[in-house]
């Protein structure tokens, strides 16, 4: 009976673009799910965006569009990094979308109305509240003097300093990260996850301690039972209940009943999970309700080991306690780091950029290759190490695995027209041996264990190019009468090569295909293996499969980008803005609103108009006493269109004596410097009210 599989990768915040630590956890997840479906097993892989909480609330504050709006934009990006890489999700959907929040809501009433008793309690706590800006501050927003050695500017959770661990209210003169202003501590009511709980505890200490978990996980998990630390640096016994709401203003899931509270992002996020399942489930058309409801449905997370809590802890008893299905495993890798570096972190995924290596013409099988070899089932960082990335590409992948083709394929279509010929005694062997392997390579893939599937591979592939050397088809080629055993030995070298790609496969589906095309076979999997070629079959021409890594190419990938140069200043309008003046500079410049009581055109000048301005003066008889002013705006406006209106007029110039006349001050206007590359010239105009006379401030 095929299984039916439910796969996940942790869902990545949505306010930033992928680094490779993500990408590693895709290939990890992806190999996987490859693999299942190798065995004939139904599989839905899906992810999503993590898209609540209020660091990106306030990012998208910050760039000054809405949060829905900010996390579309990281989502447009999301899609060259999967398909480079070969990471076949079914489904990419987020936690903003509209599954999640009748999920989140219909859980959280579950989690309520437990008919044991409400795992769900209410309480009043002190929280910093930043009155600027009118919000309660997460405790990365607040910042001050650490408690312990006074180093100023530290976080409200933990110095970075000495090291110490605190809650926001032990810092000295705290501040706002957001706006400067200094915290007050407000009371609200939050609601709470009671994990506390006997049964919860109980439940959980059988859930995390049954053997499914990598022991180096379950382990740890263990201490969490018996001891906690507190904000303060103190330590509890057992587990402490969990903070799951937040106060408005807040980018998330409003709580049932509890208008101005929502959802702690933690709480929403793995529901996401099953939010993108519904989604992919909506679209086929296949009802939710009744596909989880398939006791033999078996749920899988991949996680980094940075959220082993949320995953072992609170996701499951968030399931439990509502009514539904628990993991039936959740799978814990390590951090990445690059060139002995320091590790991938969240915020600082520098290192190896991912789109930069598929920018270079990097093949992407090449890093999928290179994880594979690596990962294990262990929960422990690896390294990518430059060297050792071109050493195993080239040597093992090309050297080993893809030259068997090469050497092979060749004889055969040039002289036997791509006609598989008949097994060697020795070729027999071989392949039988080969063969044999595929329950160890099925169950190294399955218990993630692939460095150990790869190595095991290579070393088939050692005995495949130990047959090459020890038959040498390139000396049967030159004798006469040798033409039937080149046949077959490069026959056997080519039934070898598939065996060995279908061992690959799950590792590098792209090249696997393109075998596939070239062997002329149907989609290799582990149970077509054991069926031969014929002999008589067919292949295609050989085309080169893959390239050697280019000493080249990894340096330009870890080549320190060029500093940017500052992009130079924008010019507004054309031109620079003039240096910086006092009030009392701007003070000197009488600007006052002006009524054009007249408009002529300059007989004798293309360019000027004439106006005459009413600025609400007299004359010392106490007449209205009118200004001429000459200005160069004939290009964008006809007399007519001019006069009745008000505009500003710099009232103190200097009376100047132009050629038809003496100018008595100058309307304001707007140009752009280069007047032949950007047209036109804008008389202000003030709103309605202004009165002739008035100053302008
Ligand atoms: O740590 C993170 O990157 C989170 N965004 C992972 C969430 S996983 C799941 F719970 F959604
Ligand atoms: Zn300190």
């Amino acid at each position: 009976m095929p299984r039916q599989l439910f796969v996940t990768t942790a869902l990545p915040y949505a306010n930033g673009n992928f680094h490779i630590g993500h990408i590693m956890e895709y290939i990890q997840a992806d190999i996987w799910v490859r693999h299942q479906r190798m065995l004939g097993n139904a599989v839905d892989f899906v992810c999503a965006d993590d898209t609540h909480g209020a660091p990106i609330m306030i990012a998208a504050e910050k760039a000054g569009v809405t949060p829905q709006r900010f996390v579309a934009d990281i989502a447009a990006g999301r899609k060259p990094y999967l398909d480079g890489f070969h990471i076949g999700f079914d489904n990419w959907h987020s936690t903003d979308g509209p599954e999640n929040h009748e999920l989140a809501r219909q859980i959280y009433r579950d989690l309520r109305d437990n008919k044991d008793g409400s795992l769900i309690e209410s309480r009043t706590i002190a929280q910093f509240f930043d009155p600027d800006k009118g919000m309660f501050l997460p405790d990365r927003f607040i910042k001050g003097e650490c408690p312990k050695c006074h180093a100023k500017d530290q976080y409200g959770d933990n110095c970075e300093n000495c090291g110490a661990v605190y809650a926001p209210t032990d810092l000295i003169k705290p501040y706002s990260a957001l706006s400067g202003a200094q915290p007050e501590l407000r009371n609200s009511v939050h609601f709470f996850f009671k994990l506390s709980d006997p049964r919860c505890v109980e439940f959980l200490q059988r859930w995390t301690q049954d053997g499914k978990l990598q022991p180096e996980v379950a382990n740890k998990i263990k201490e969490w039972f018996t001891v906690r630390s507190n904000p303060d640096g103190s330590t509890s016994e057992g587990l402490g209940d969990w903070d799951i709401s937040r106060d408005a203003p807040y980018f998330g899931i409003e709580i049932p009943d509890a208008p101005g509270k929502y959802f702690y992002v933690w709480l929403d996020a793995p529901i996401g999970y099953l939010a993108s399942l519904k989604n992919l489930l909506d679209k086929r058309g296949q009802d939710y309700e009744n596909y989880m409801a398939n006791p033999g449905l078996e749920q899988y997370h991949f996680i980094g080991k940075d959220i082993v809590t949320f995953h072992t802890l609170f996701w499951p008893a968030t399931l439990h306690f509502s009514g539904r299905k628990t993991p039936d495993n959740v799978f814990v890798h390590g951090f990445l780091t690059v060139n002995n570096g320091e590790k991938m972190s969240k915020s600082r995924g520098t290192g190896l950029d991912p789109l930069k290596y598929l920018s270079l013409g990097m093949n992407p099988e090449w890093l999928r290759y290179y994880l594979a070899a690596k990962l294990s089932a262990r929960n422990e960082d690896i390294d990518f190490n430059a060297d050792d990335f071109m050493a195993r590409v080239n040597s093992d992948l090309i050297g080993k695995y893809i030259n068997i083709a090469s050497r092979a394929a060749g004889f055969i279509t040039k002289r036997f027209e791509g006609r598989l010929g008949e097994v060697t005694e020795d070729g027999a062997a071989l392949l039988h041996l080969l063969r044999g392997e595929v329950g160890t390579i099925e169950q190294l893939y399955e218990a993630r264990e692939y460095a150990k599937a790869l190595r095991e591979t290579m070393q088939l592939a050692d005995k495949v190019n130990a047959y090459v050397d020890a038959n040498k088809p390139w000396d049967l080629a030159k004798k006469p009468g040798q033409e039937a055993r080149l046949q077959d030995v490069c026959t056997v070298c080519i039934k070898a090569f598939r065996i060995l790609t279908c061992y690959l496969k799950p590792v590098l589906p792209a090249l696997a295909t393109q075998v596939e095309t070239f062997l002329n076979i149907e989609p290799l999997n582990y149970a077509n293996i054991v069926q031969p070629l014929k002999a008589g079959h067919v292949i295609g021409s050989y085309q080169h499969l893959m390239q050697r890594v280019d000493i080249k190419q990894l340096e330009a990938l870890f080549e320190a980008p060029e500093p940017v140069a500052a992009p130079e200043a924008a010019l507004p309008g054309g031109e620079a803005i003039a240096p910086t003046i006092g009030i009392d500079d701007f003070a000197k410049i009488d600007l006052r609103i002006a009524k054009i009581v007249d408009c002529q055109a300059v007989a004798g000048s293309t360019k000027l108009l004439q106006l005459t301005l009413d600025v609400g003066e007299t004359d010392d008889a106490g007449q209205p006493r009118l200004r001429n002013v000459f200005s160069g705006i004939a290009s964008s406006y006809e007399p007519a269109q001019l006069v009745g209106k008000l505009t500003v007029m710099v009232a103190n110039l200097a009376p100047r004596k132009m050629k038809f006349g003496v100018s008595e001050g100058m309307v304001l206007a707007a140009s752009h410097t280069d007047e032949k590359a950007q047209p036109g010239i804008y008389v202000l105009e003030p709103f309605a009210g202004a009165q002739p006379g008035m100053r302008v401030h």
